[in-house]
This record gives C-alpha cells, sequence and structure tokens, in this order.
C-alpha cells in the first residue's frame, strides 16, 4: 500500500463517528458492531461496459452463477416432504426440493429425456413427473418410471439420476451453488453467521416479498443501494435525522456491510435540527401529518425510536427485547454478501436480492423481503406481489412508508442505464470510502471472471 492509498482511505466525513454515536447508547453494544474493517480496496475506475455490454452479461452467466453461491429461496417455501421451488437465474431455472426425509436438495429444472422444465412453479407433489411425456424421478432425484420404456434401452435405470446441484442453508435462506466443485459453502459465508448471531433471522417469517422489473442492468439496481451516499441527493427529506456521510463501510471476503446511523443529523445540513425534527425525518412525516410520537425533554431521537421498537416488539419477541441496544433498534445494518444478497441486521427485517430480469442485461429483478418475528405458530411466506416495470412501489401497500423512499431511488435507475450506454467516459469513479461494498462486489467479481472456467453449455 503506498502512502497516498493510506492518506486516502482514512479520509472521513466531519460528523460524529459511528463508533463515537455507539459510545451515546443507553443500552452495552454487541462486540458484532464494534468491529470495523475498511481495508484499501484500490482507486481504479469500473468498466462501463460491465453494465452495458452483452459479452459481461454471458460472462456472468458462465463465470459467475454458475459457479457462485446464490440465495434460491427460504426453506419456509418448502416446509414439508414434496414442497418444490422455482428458482429462475438468467436464462437458468433451478428446481429446490423438501425430499421425504426432510433433506433440501437442488435439480437443474429439466427434464433428462427432451429437456422441458420439469417444474413450472411452485407446490406439493409426490414425485418430479415431466409434463411433456411422463419420464418421472423421485423426490430424491433417482429415476422413478421411463413410459414405454420398451422403446429406451439405453437408459441405464440406476445412473438416470438428476444431476444435484449443491446446496447450503443458513438462517433459513437455501442456497444453491451450480458448479459440483465449488468451495464448501461455510467457508463462502464467511464472518456472516458470526454478525448474525444475534438476530435469530431462521425464526423469522417472510412477511412481505415484493419484485419489481427495472429497465436497468442488475448491478445498477443492487448499488442504488450499496451506500448511503445518494441520500444527500436522492432522499433529501430524510437529512435532518440521518447520518449518511457518517456511515460505517466494512468488508470481509465475500461479506459487506454498510451501517447507516438514525437519529442523527446528516453533515451536510448547515443548522442543528431539534430532536423532534429529527425524528420526524427518520419516520418520513410530511408537513401536513401529526406527528407519529412527540419528543419528551431530556430524551434524544434515538433513545425516543428504540424504545418505540422495543415496546412494538416485546408483544412478540418478549423480554429478551432488552437485550438490544439502541443501534440495533434504531439503525440502517445493511449486510451483503457477494454476488446479491443483502440481509439486514437486527430487526430491520429487510432482506434484498437483484437478479438479472431473465437473460436481459438491461434489465432486471429486484425484491424487497420483510422478514419478521412471529410468536406461536409460523405464518405462511407471503406471496410474491410482482410489480412492472411502469408500477410503483407505492402500490405495494404492504411495504409501508419505505415504498416512498424506494421509489426515489428507482427512479434514478433507468436512468442511469441510459447514461452509461451514452457514456464516452470508460469507467465509473467510486468513492474510495463510502463506495467500498461497490469496489469490494468488482473486485470479487473480476476474482470471477479471471479464475473460475467457464462452463461448457
Ligand atoms: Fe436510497
Amino acid at each position: 500500500m503506498t502512502a497516498t492509498s493510506e492518506r486516502q482511505t482514512t479520509g472521513r466525513s466531519r460528523g460524529i463517528s459511528y463508533q463515537q454515536l455507539l459510545d451515546t447508547d443507553t443500552h452495552p453494544v454487541p462486540q458484532c458492531l464494534r468491529e470495523q474493517s475498511a481495508p484499501y480496496l484500490g482507486d481504479h475506475d469500473v468498466p462501463v461496459a460491465y453494465y452495458t455490454e452483452r459479452r459481461y452479461h454471458e460472462l456472468e452467466k458462465q463465470k459467475l452463477w454458475a459457479k457462485v453461491w446464490q440465495f434460491a429461496c427460504r426453506e419456509e417455501h418448502i416446509p414439508e416432504p414434496g414442497d418444490t421451488y422455482v428458482y429462475d437465474i438468467a436464462d437458468r431455472s433451478y428446481l429446490i426440493v423438501r425430499d421425504r426425509d426432510g433433506a433440501i436438495r437442488a435439480y437443474p429444472n429439466a427434464c433428462l429425456h427432451r429437456g422441458r422444465q420439469l417444474r413450472d412453479g411452485a407446490g406439493r407433489v409426490t414425485e418430479l413427473r415431466c409434463s411433456f411425456h411422463g419420464f418421472c424421478w423421485n423426490l430424491d432425484g433417482s429415476l422413478r418410471q421411463v413410459p414405454c420404456q420398451w422403446d429406451f434401452p439405453q437408459i441405464d435405470q440406476d445412473k438416470f439420476h438428476l444431476p444435484e446441484v449443491r446446496v447450503g442453508t443458513w438462517a433459513g435462506f437455501v442456497f444453491i451453488n451450480p458448479d459440483p466443485g465449488c468451495e464448501p459453502f461455510e467457508e463462502f459465508i464467511g464472518v456472516l453467521p458470526a454478525q448474525f448471531e444475534r438476530w435469530d433471522l431462521a425464526n423469522r417469517f417472510v412477511e412481505v416479498h415484493v419484485a419489481k422489473r427495472i429497465a436497468a442492468n442488475w448491478k445498477i439496481a443492487q448499488e442504488a443501494f450499496s451506500e448511503a451516499f445518494h441520500v444527500v441527493a436522492t432522499h433529501p427529506q430524510l437529512l435532518p435525522g440521518i447520518g449518511d456521510a457518517n456511515s460505517q463501510y466494512d468488508v470481509w471476503g465475500n461479506v459487506s456491510r454498510a451501517i447507516t446511523p438514525n437519529g442523527t443529523p446528516s453533515p451536510h445540513i448547515s443548522w442543528v435540527p431539534t430532536e423532534q425534527e429529527m425524528f420526524d425525518s427518520m419516520v418520513d412525516r410530511r408537513l401536513d401529518e401529526e406527528p407519529v410520537l412527540e419528543v419528551p425533554d431530556g430524551m434524544t431521537a434515538r433513545e425516543l425510536s428504540a424504545k418505540a421498537s422495543r415496546e412494538a416488539l416485546r408483544p412478540i419477541v418478549g423480554d429478551a427485547i432488552d437485550e438490544f441496544c439502541d443501534a440495533e433498534l434504531v439503525d440502517s445494518l445493511d449486510y451483503s454478501l457477494f454476488p446479491n444478497f443483502h440481509p439486514w441486521g437486527a430487526f430491520n427485517r429487510i432482506v434484498y436480492r437483484f437478479r438479472p430480469n431473465g437473460d436481459d442485461h438491461r434489465s432486471c429483478i429486484m425484491e424487497c423481503l420483510y422478514l419478521s418475528p412471529f410468536s406461536g405458530e409460523r405464518p405462511p411466506p407471503a406471496e410474491v406481489h410482482w410489480l412492472d416495470f411502469e408500477e410503483d412501489w407505492m402500490q405495494a401497500d404492504e411495504l409501508g412508508s419505505l415504498a416512498r423512499v424506494f421509489d426515489q431511488d428507482s427512479f434514478n435507475m433507468p436512468k442511469v442505464m441510459s447514461g452509461l450506454l451514452s457514456a464516452t467516459k470508460p469507467g465509473l469513479t467510486l468513492g474510495l470510502y463510502q463506495e467500498s461494498k461497490l469496489r469490494q462486489f468488482y473486485n470479487q467479481l473480476e476474482e470471477y471472471f479471471a479464475l473460475r472456467e467457464e462452463t461448457p453449455r
């Protein structure tokens, strides 16, 4: 590392640092929030061609999606033996199955006869039967029946097994990796289980699941949620109550995170907001709306927000909620697992996933799931609420006030896509710290491009 790069990567915004803010917490702060990992990730530009050129989409299909561990579904989507789920990525489709013994298995979603997809969607079955000619497999992938078997003397019944795709699970999330020679799942996810030890995402249910098609490359959409740098221009209404430029960014291998403090003023504003103004901004209160809560004298917006969250969660979580600090109840703890999975920490509820829209590199699917705690019997997961290109997030009432913020984000995305298609400057110039998550992503992606063999089709 050169002296110049050390100088550059230690640059930080004025204003209170996240670690200093944690010192003011009314509860003990967990170690995971105290950790910091901000290595130098380079200062090079990211090629515009990664977003615009078809050949990089083809390269992603061959060297990323065919090789990487990726979030497919939640275990709650396939709770019982025979439950199936179809996960599509780019031009490929995978079938996730709960076997009779409770194990989760995955197969390419293709019949070994003429290749028709074995399943068109989720559902409970006793066997995997192709609806074209009726070739049939057991849930464990072993061959069950060949119709007109007299006509297939060449089929060795013991070898005509559905090819297995590797499966890993963490915190109720099911991941697959189509590469039989891939690294172990536990190695791939690295620090994620340790970081989430206090936040039991396995015992949450999918209360909300919205998927929206967006006219932009999937990485453009993902990167709109990878830093708080854009808040000053895209969400200025939040500035009185968000420490946007005082966010903390960390990277550890395939895992990265952006922690954005709430209930603290942005260093971008030149006036000092009252605690009430900070609180109103946190809840996105409009001028003509009554205050959600009045901040009592002697209390801060952060303290009130944390207290309100604790009391809202107490009937579900019980008194264990008192073990969580203000930061865990107030701040945005946005974790990412390469390449496209974004579970938020503590009780933020949000999980994002970004994928190409089928085989189109100029459009994508962004999903937002809310994982909520529950008491008693696990409620069934929400059905996916699809929003097409022209439909706003605001049409998904279940998202609550975040829909307005998502619409502000999504407004930029097609305009980034068309801007990049017009750009003559060959690269994106990224910040060294605030855009750490982007830099880390491209460093990882380039490793996949360079090291992984192309998958023969
Ligand atoms: Fe945003």
